[in-house]
């Protein structure tokens, strides 16, 4: 995924280039792929009385505006925050069927001066793993917190348990030197793989009754959506458009061979392996 920011790269300058504008144009994608983790969320809140809920780096807003849908019937509220300008603005595009549309802020969600006390819970799927002071952001965020709030996000495990995300870039590593090597607890994708440090972050920030269970999903991507995804998400979407014709066809055909032993048929399968972690505000 484009999760890893060059180097040079601040998170917000990422989030604000072309890994941002790639979420938007692959949106649809991605919202299939990571439909079942929405799913999740919701289903958390559902089991909670939660009626103003904050989705911590919300992206284009699909898990947003579903658990706005949850909240429907209890008068609730869903609002959601992210760096991304250009993301924040596709998830106001969105349509939205329901009398309690969702709210987006386009801030960073660890200095951001929300309202002390005012969400009484708060979730993210995949957004909480790219702050630069991970205490400093979840400290920020329990104290938007009420006394009760309850905590529910899902973050990546290891590269390891996820062949999957990892394929592209071992494939596109000998055509491309100046890709970026993933720093192991680095923000990106799999900084929040090591669930003893997750647990200290929260501790160290205030959070209480800290539950850490892995959660494996079943992910599918058509054949053609898998092209999309190596040509746009994978580091080779980052890549590419700096690459000449020569240079690129052959390492796109040597990254989507190495997907084979993922196909089934048309269809590319493969396990998520994900942690689900849930917390208390006290
Ligand atoms: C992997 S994407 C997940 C997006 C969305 N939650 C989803 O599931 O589609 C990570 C998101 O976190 C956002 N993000 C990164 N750092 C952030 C920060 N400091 N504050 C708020 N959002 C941030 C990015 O802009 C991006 O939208």
């Amino acid at each position: 995924m484009t999760e890893n920011s060059p180097t040079h790269l601040s998170q917000k300058e990422h989030w604000n280039g072309r890994a941002g504008q790639v979420w938007v144009e692959t949106q649809d994608i991605l919202d299939r792929l990571f439909k079942p983790f929405e799913d999740h969320l919701c289903e958390i809140v559902q089991t909670t009385n939660a009626r103003n809920i904050l989705d911590i780096g919300c992206g284009t807003g699909s898990t947003t505006h579903a658990t706005a849908h949850v909240l429907e019937d209890r008068n609730g509220r869903c609002t959601g925050i992210d760096i991304s300008g250009p993301m924040i603005e596709a998830a106001q595009k969105r349509t939205y069927a329901g009398k309690s549309r969702p709210h987006f802020i386009n801030a960073d969600a660890q200095s951001h001066p929300f309202r002390a006390n005012s969400f009484d819970m708060l979730i993210s799927r995949f957004g909480v793993m790219f702050f630069s002071n991970y205490v400093e952001a979840m400290s920020n965020l329990h104290r938007a917190a009420t006394g009760n709030a309850r905590l529910a996000f899902i973050a990546w495990r290891s590269p390891e348990a996820n062949p999957f995300m990892t394929t592209a870039e071992k494939a596109a590593a000998p055509f491309l030197p100046q890709m970026p090597k993933r720093e192991p607890g680095a923000p990106g994708q799999f900084a929040f793989a090591g669930q003893y440090r997750v647990a200290d972050i929260l501790k160290s920030s205030g959070w209480t009754n800290i539950d850490i269970q892995p959660i494996d999903v079943s992910c599918a991507l058509t054949e053609s959506d898998l092209m999309t995804y190596i040509t746009h998400l994978g580091p080779l979407g980052l890549l590419l458009p700096g690459m000449t014709e020569e240079e690129r066809s052959p390492a796109l055909q040597s990254v989507r061979a190495a997907f084979d032993p993922f196909m089934d048929g048309t269809t590319a399968r493969f396990t998520a392996a994900c942690w689900m972690i849930q917390a208390q505000a006290s």
